[in-house]
């Protein structure tokens, strides 16, 4: 499998075997990293890290990953380029492609990644857009075959904001997967139709199949995965929340939803989630609305069902993979 010069914007733009092929070079990088074995493939290499939004997770992954593959790496963050305000992205991306061997980009809308994408020479990476976050997804994947030894058949449940990058990313992941993808929402947050039409078409092809539903009780059951996301997304304006927290609160992920899934079921999140009052926002969201948690409830995020925190390991090694296969 060659996938150097490739781009990663989004996981439409993968087969199922490209998929399967970064999912199991994660799995053995991961190994090697735990063996302490070196894994310099790129030295003398370099990344661009264009942070637009806040990141803990995918900024440290690609930090990380770098250093393991031997890679030198430059954070960008807004304020301290000339990004966008004194210089277009067509003209950065031409700056960066002379500089660096991979550009990764953290932002706004999916036109800006495919910008860089289109001007650079070399690999673009998406860490996030408002449409798509492909690299979490990989990581999502990973973990789900650690935990049921498989990615193919598995019910795949996400509850919330199916509308955006997280929801977007986990139906195409599932339709390219064969994996049987339910958004469990109000109607008002369902995937756009278009993008619903194409993973129709995908899960056809993979065995896998597309569920959109407002019922709990009928979405959850016989559930592998319960995911869920934040109510409102980074760039979404504070104004929002209360209409969010009306319309999303009967689809937060409780002890009840969980149950009603089935025994062997996980929780996940991307994270960072609102399970209790131990940040800023959720202290605000509680003065405000009197809410203690949001889209989890702290049961939940605390069980032994939980496995956010090996999602977000697993956001290293395949980044690492990504980096590895494409640079
Ligand atoms: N899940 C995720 O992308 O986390 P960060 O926003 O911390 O990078
Ligand atoms: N939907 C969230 C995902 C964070 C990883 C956001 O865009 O803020």
């Amino acid at each position: 499998m060659n996938l150097k010069g490739r781009n990663f914007l989004t996981l439409l733009d993968y087969s199922k075997e490209e998929i399967e092929y970064l999912l199991e070079l994660s799995a053995k990088l991961k190994e090697k990293k735990k063996k302490g074995e070196p894994t310099l493939v790129h030295s003398g290499k370099n990344i661009a890290l264009i942070f637009e939004k806040t990141s803990t997770r995918t900024r440290c992954s690609f930090e990380v990953a770098a250093n393991d593959l031997g890679m030198g790496s430059t954070y960008l963050d807004p304020k301290a380029s000339q990004i966008g305000k004194k210089e277009s992205i067509a003209d950065t991306a031409r700056v960066l492609g002379r500089m660096y061997d991979a550009i990764e980009y953290r932002g706004y809308g999916q036109e800006i990644v495919e910008a860089l994408a289109d001007n650079a020479g070399v690999p673009v990476l998406n860490g996030l857009t408002n449409e798509f976050h492909p690299t979490q997804l990989l990581a999502d994947m990973l973990t789900i075959k650690e935990k049921f030894g498989r990615i193919e058949g598995i019910k795949f449940v996400y509850m919330g904001d199916a509308r955006y990058n997280m929801g977007n990313s986990i139906m195409i992941a599932c339709a390219k997967m064969g994996m049987h993808f339910t958004a469990c929402t109000s109607k008002k947050y369902f995937p756009n139709e278009m993008l619903v039409r194409e993973c129709e078409r995908l899960a056809k092809e993979s065995g896998g199949s597309i569920t959109l539903t407002e019922d709990v009780a009928a979405g959850v059951a016989g559930a592998n995965v319960v995911y869920t996301d934040v109510w409102v997304s980074m760039g979404e304006p504070d104004e929002i929340w209360e209409e969010r927290i009306n319309d999303l609160t009967p689809y937060r992920v409780t002890m009840d939803v969980m149950n009603m899934a089935g025994e062997n079921a996980v929780f996940m999140h991307c994270l960072p989630a609102f399970h209790d009052l131990n940040t800023e926002t959720g202290r605000v969201i509680k003065e405000k609305f009197g809410l203690d948690e949001m889209e989890v409830t702290d049961e939940v995020f605390e069980s032994g069902r939980s496995v956010v925190f090996d999602e977000a390991e697993n956001r290293m090694h395949t980044i690492k993979a990504v980096m590895y296969a494409l640079i």
